[in-house]
């Protein structure tokens, strides 16, 4: 006979926090978000960790290039779609990691007989507006002067003569040597009242520049999750058939941490793949996996995949139907909170404390507070970023209203893609879908709407006397809610109006 659970399935609504005693040090100013991602043995700091507990699901309407640029400038990390084909998803990862790195490569340069309007074309495509003049106009060549958009009228000018009458020379340029630090880099942008700063090797080739406004970038970003080499860290996606050829690229192109993106991680396949990549990689490479909804298949992951982190949820997701279509899945707090006793179990047991990721279904704020206060580690969304400017689908007006579509990785739009099918997944992937294909409302930018998410919740925290995501578990205490105290928590006898939804320009 089957084995039943004798609790009901609950979701995060059904919880509210009691709040703790707050001492005169629990302002939000004092907060910190910092959370682990990789697993870590006890007395010791996890290897990789982020600096706010949010990142964004490994989806194609969410986790492109922008997401994860602007995500992991706030400090949390986008795990970028391995719904794509492999040199896709490894040029995207890439793209991140030479986004910004102090000493960035020129990638618009001239000759010295480059016309005026040749050099205004190029500024025009690139966006960039200073351009190091090179005897040979490639990006190593020997540097001749500079060209920016202030030593030009693009109007009175006469764009047909050669850009050596109108740049800076060389003589009147202010370089660096190669060798320099950023931090002195930065002091002479400063001290000459410089926008950028050509580096130069000794032999007087152009080496990379560094630019005053990345100098700026970086300080309105403290949280900034940043690589070794100063580079943004970024996720990828990976999955259980073409792992062989996809891990490979995607950690030569830069990913600072893989997860195997599958709505049921219980499986044989998950282990194999990640014993894989373990026998070629060993634990340099920080690897997730699931999903998973109790403490079994987390066991399974944990000991017999060496997954540094597992995710759990299924079939919370906001466009996910894998509940309604194959029956499995568990409300999403009764699955944290069962993969989270089994975790505190297993660290009790080995002294290796292993970060959970609470996957989908998060519908607002309070549900990620919740998420969190329950032993979550960090939390997965696909919707929240979705509604962001930077996910990378287009603005569509509906009824005088801004949305963007949304769809899942289980619908037919998302696996179109597919040259091929798993095994375990061939048969079913033609006949039903996992996943809808919706619209969501566009909030705006990511940066902001991520500030208010990280003041609710650093206001929480303070509420129940903590100052880090460790003190927030270990200090919270959740009471179930009836159905009527449920309603008494919303506003009653009032008329309000929704000021969110942003309407057409
Ligand atoms: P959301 O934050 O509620 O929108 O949920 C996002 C999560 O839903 C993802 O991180 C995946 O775990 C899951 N998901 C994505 N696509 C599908 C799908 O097509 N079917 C079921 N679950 C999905």
């Amino acid at each position: 006979m089957a084995r039943r659970l004798d609790e009901v399935s609950r979701t995060f609504s059904e919880y509210l926090l009691v709040p703790r005693l707050t001492g005169k040090n629990h302002l939000p100013k004092n907060v910190s978000l910092k959370t682990p991602v990789a697993k870590f043995g006890r007395g010791q700091s996890s290897p990789f960790s982020l600096n706010i507990p949010f990142v964004s699901a490994s989806m194609q309407s969410v986790s492109g290039t922008e997401m994860a640029i602007g995500l992991s400038r706030l400090g949390g990390l986008a795990f970028v779609y391995c719904s794509q084909a492999v040199e896709l998803q490894a040029s995207m990862v890439q793209k991140v990691k030479t986004h910004k790195a102090g000493f960035v490569p020129s990638d618009s340069n001239i000759r010295p007989d480059t016309t005026l309007a040749e050099a205004i074309a190029l500024r025009k495509s690139t966006g960039h507006s200073t351009m190091p003049v090179t005897h040979d106009g490639s990006r190593n060549g020997l540097l001749l002067g500079i060209l920016t958009d202030k030593d030009y009228w693009e109007y009175e000018d006469d764009l047909r003569r050669p850009v050596a009458d109108f740049m800076t020379p060389k003589e009147n340029v202010v370089f660096g040597a190669v060798g320099l630090t950023l931090h002195e880099a930065n002091r002479l942008l400063r001290k000459h009242k410089k926008e950028c700063l050509p580096i130069l090797e000794e032999d007087g080739r152009l080496q990379s520049l560094v630019f005053k406004k990345d100098y700026i970038d970086h300080m309105n970003n403290p949280d900034e999750l940043l690589d070794g080499q100063k580079r943004l860290a970024v996720g990828a996606g990976v999955n259980t058939h073409d792992y062989r050829e996809r891990v490979p690229a995607l950690l030569d192109a830069g990913a600072d941490v893989l997860c195997f993106d599958s709505s049921d991680g219980f499986t044989e396949f998950q282990k194999e793949a990640a014993l894989w990549i373990r026998k070629r990689y060993d634990h340099s490479v920080v690897l997730g996996g699931g999903n998973v909804v109790d403490g079994d298949a987390f066991r399974y992951l944990v000991e017999e995949a060496q997954l540094d982190f597992v995710k759990v949820g299924i079939g919370g997701g906001s466009i996910c139907i894998t509940r309604e279509q194959k029956g499995i899945g568990r409300g999403q707090a009764s699955a944290l909170m069962a993969v989270v006793a089994e975790r505190d179990k297993y660290y009790a047991e080995t002294g290796t404390y292993i970060p959970v990721c609470s996957d989908g279904g998060l519908a607002n704020d309070t549900q990620i507070i919740i998420a969190l206060a329950m032993g979550a580690d960090f939390v997965m969304m696909g919707r929240y970023f979705a509604m962001t400017n930077e996910s990378p689908t287009p603005r569509i007006a509906i009824s005088g209203r801004m949305y963007k579509p949304y769809w899942g990785e289980g619908s037919n739009r998302a696996r179109n893609w597919q040259r091929y099918h798993a095994e375990e997944e061939s048969e079913a992937a033609n006949k039903f879908e996992e996943g809808v294909d919706a619209y969501v409302p566009v909030l705006g930018p990511l940066r902001d709407v991520m500030a208010v998410t990280v003041a609710k919740l650093k206001s929480t925290m303070c509420n129940m006397g903590s100052l880090t995501i460790r003190e927030f578990t270990e200090n919270a205490v959740l009471t179930r809610i009836s159905e009527q105290s449920f309603v008494e928590g919303g506003t009653s006898n009032v008329f309000t109006f929704d000021k969110n939804l942003p309407r057409e320009a």
